[in-house]
């Protein structure tokens, strides 16, 4: 393993106050998201929606990795580049999702874990030969009445581990995205318990899979109340609970922590994230970024509609929300910032 190289990438994709753009929905999601604002959901739908957001001029400045799925890094820009290229031309780090998405964990009710491991040795040689860069996998993690379980948690960072492992074997870095929903009318407390459970059981299982923590991506929730919740603390109380759990848990070795949205609304998000970077700027050992779908994706998707007359509008929504996360990253976001 090449440690030195993983952990150039992995600072390389959040260099300069940069983050993650993740345009990686399997198909079945894709088609969700277009059918709730009546685009057609077809390959070339799907590849045209790609095209806005990856063209989308000064998209770099902020985005420093873009995570892609695989129907996508097999097509082509309209002018015939393929994505791949069309992203390293733009200065953006392609990546790729590599897992095969959830199944129900046996014996479990209500628990999922995230399949994929079967055969991916040989799916991460060919990503690397074909120039990306690094890759994703998501473990699902809900909380509900007794869940989750310790079979659920073991299981599914047990699995991100050997993910990572693959992975950093492969030249490829992995983000780690230990997934706790936000659906639920749990406490932001009990949150944080899980969370907490979960990121400590998932350092364990990279540790006792020889995963190099210089040369990963940690791809946390946030640590924030259910959606159903009556309590909704406020940003700051958000910030901080999120950043105590993480210095419990996450190595000073990792290079970086970027979170997903989770179906936060897109605002909200950066508010989160422009709290703990503002309220503890200096004391963190780890650049806290973002690696957002929704929250920079869904004003942008819903412009767009599939039509070519709305691709300009649509490019000028995405790449307000990356500035606006970028901001984010050192303090420097306002609300003030939506109001341009
Ligand atoms: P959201 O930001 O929409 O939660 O998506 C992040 C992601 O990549 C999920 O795997």
């Amino acid at each position: 393993m090449n440690t030195d190289k993983l952990q150039k990438t992995a600072k390389a994709m959040l260099v300069a106050d940069k983050g993650l753009l993740a345009m990686d929905e399997s198909n079945p999601t894709c088609n969700k998201r277009f059918a709730a604002v009546g685009i057609p959901q077809t390959a070339e739908f799907r590849r045209a929606y790609r095209e806005m957001i990856i063209t989308t001029p000064g998209l770099s400045k902020s985005i420093g990795g873009v995570i892609l799925y695989d129907e996508t890094i097999h097509q082509k820009l309209t002018d015939g580049t393929p994505f791949i290229k069309a992203a390293t031309d733009a200065g953006m780090i392609p990546g790729i999702k590599v897992d095969a998405g959830t199944s129900p964990l046996a014996l479990h009710p209500g628990e999922k874990i995230t399949e994929g491991l079967d055969g991916l040795r040989d799916r991460l040689d060919q990503y690397a030969k074909m120039g990306l860069g690094f890759a994703k996998w998501r473990a699902v993690i809900i909380i509900g009445d007794g869940i989750p379980s310790k079979a659920c948690i073991d299981a599914n960072t047990h699995a991100l581990a050997r993910y990572a492992a693959e992975c950093q074997e492969a030249g490829l870095v992995p983000v780690v995205e230990p997934e706790v929903l936000m659906d639920g009318k749990h406490s932001m407390q009990n949150c944080f318990e899980v969370t907490e459970n979960v990121l400590r059981t998932l350092f364990e299982q990279l540790y006792i899979q020889d995963v190099a923590p210089e040369g990963i991506i940690l791809k946390p929730n946030m640590v924030v109340p259910g959606l159903s919740c009556p309590i909704q603390e406020s940003v700051e109380e958000v910030a901080d609970a999120t950043v105590k759990c993480l210095l419990r848990t996450v190595p000073a070795a990792v290079p970086g922590v970027a979170f997903l949205s989770g179906g936060q609304p897109a605002e909200l998000a950066s508010a989160r994230l422009n709290a703990m970077n503002n309220r503890f700027e200096g004391q963190l050992p780890w650049a806290l970024s973002f690696s957002f779908a929704r929250a920079i994706q869904q004003p942008a998707l819903e412009l767009w509609r599939g039509k070519q007359e709305n691709v300009s509008e649509a490019q000028q929504a995405l790449l307000h929300r990356a500035n606006c996360n970028r901001a984010a990253r050192n303090g420097q976001y306002s609300a003030a910032m939506e109001k341009k």
